[in-house]
C-alpha cells in the first residue's frame, strides 16, 4: 500500500481548454491498495452539492473532448474534500491515465451530481442492507458517513465481497475509521461490516447472493431472513451481481425503488471503463 499526500495546491495549468460545465480541481491525496484498486481525493468547489450515494462524472484534462467516466463519490456530503476509489482497468481509456495521477494534478468533475442509491429512494424501515463488490462499495462510504442514514434506520449491514485480501482494506480501514469520527461515531456502533472473500481463503467465504440463498448471511449476523416489512436493500457492484443480487432481494419480497418512487431496494452501476 502507498500513500502519496500532501497539502492541496493550486490547479496545475492544463494543456486543453477545461469543458463548459465542468470543474478543474487538484489532486489532495493518493492511495494504492492493491495493482488493481485505489482511492484518491479533489478538493471540493464550494458550489457543489451532493447527496451522499451519488455519482458524477470526472476525467482528465488530456484531450480536446476528455474521455469521462461515471464515479460514485466515496466522501460524505459534509466533507471538505471529494474521495473516489476506483479500479484500475489495464488499456481503460480512462483508469490507464487516471491510476498514474499525483498530489497537485487536475482532474475534471461535472458540476452535477445523480443516482438512486440515495435515501430518498427508500421507504424508511428498520434496517439498511448495502450490498457491494469490488469498488463497488464506494457508494456506501459515503453513506455510512451521513448522519442521516442512522437517523432513518435502526442497523446498517454493509456487506463486501472481493477476490483477494487486499480488496477488503479499503472497506475495513473505512469501517474503522468510522467509530472515532466526531460526528458519526457513536452511532456507528448500529453499522456492522459483513466482508467475505471468493478466490482466497478467509475466515467467511463465498458470494453474497449464495449466502442469502444458504441463510448464512443471516445466521452469522443474527438478523431475521429479509422481509419487505423490516429490511431495505442498496446494491453496487457489476452488471451481474446487481442482477443477481437484485432477483435475491425480489425473492425475499423486496421492490425496486426510486427518486421518485421509493421503495424497499435500489440499484446502482459502478462501473469504470
Ligand atoms: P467470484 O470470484 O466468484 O467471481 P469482480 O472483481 O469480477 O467484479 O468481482 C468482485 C466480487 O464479486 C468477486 O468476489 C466475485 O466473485 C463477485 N461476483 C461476481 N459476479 C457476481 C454475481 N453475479 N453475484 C454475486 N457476486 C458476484
Amino acid at each position: 500500500m502507498t500513500l502519496d499526500s500532501a497539502p492541496a495546491a493550486e490547479a496545475s495549468a492544463t494543456e486543453f481548454p477545461v469543458p463548459a460545465g465542468v470543474f478543474a480541481q487538484t489532486v489532495t491525496e493518493v492511495q494504492h491498495y492493491t495493482d488493481r484498486l485505489f482511492r484518491f481525493r479533489i478538493t471540493r468547489p464550494p458550489s457543489f452539492r451532493f447527496r451522499s450515494g451519488e455519482f458524477v462524472m470526472i476525467g482528465l484534462p488530456n484531450a480536446e473532448k476528455p474521455v469521462m467516466r461515471a464515479y460514485s463519490i466515496a466522501s460524505p456530503s459534509w466533507d471538505e474534500e471529494i474521495e473516489f476509489y476506483s479500479i484500475k482497468v489495464p488499456g481503460g481509456p480512462l483508469t490507464e491515465h487516471l491510476q498514474k495521477i499525483k498530489v497537485g494534478d487536475t482532474v475534471l468533475m461535472r458540476r452535477k451530481s445523480t443516482g438512486t442509491l440515495v435515501n430518498d429512494a427508500l421507504l424508511p424501515g428498520k434496517r439498511l442492507w448495502m450490498f457491494a463488490t469490488g469498488t463497488g462499495i464506494a457508494p456506501f462510504a459515503s453513506i455510512i458517513r451521513d448522519p442521516e442514514t442512522y437517523e432513518k434506520f435502526d442497523q446498517l449491514i454493509l456487506c463486501h465481497t472481493c477476490r483477494e485480501a487486499g480488496e477488503l482494506t479499503y472497506g475495513r480501514d473505512l469501517v474503522a475509521a468510522l467509530k472515532s469520527d466526531p460526528l458519526v461515531g457513536e452511532m456507528a456502533a448500529n453499522l456492522t461490516l459483513y466482508d467475505t472473500l471468493t478466490r482466497q481463503d478467509w475466515p467467511r467465504t463465498g458470494r453474497q447472493t449464495d449466502l442469502m440463498a444458504s441463510g448464512k448471511i443471516f445466521a452469522d449476523l443474527g438478523v431475521p431472513p429479509i422481509s419487505p416489512l423490516d429490511d431495505r436493500g442498496m446494491i453496487c457492484g457489476s452488471m451481474d451481481m446487481l442482477r443477481d443480487t437484485k432477483i435475491a432481494l425480489e425473492q425475499f419480497g423486496l421492490e425496486e425503488g426510486a427518486n421518485n418512487r421509493p421503495a424497499t431496494f435500489v440499484v446502482e452501476k459502478a462501473f469504470v471503463d
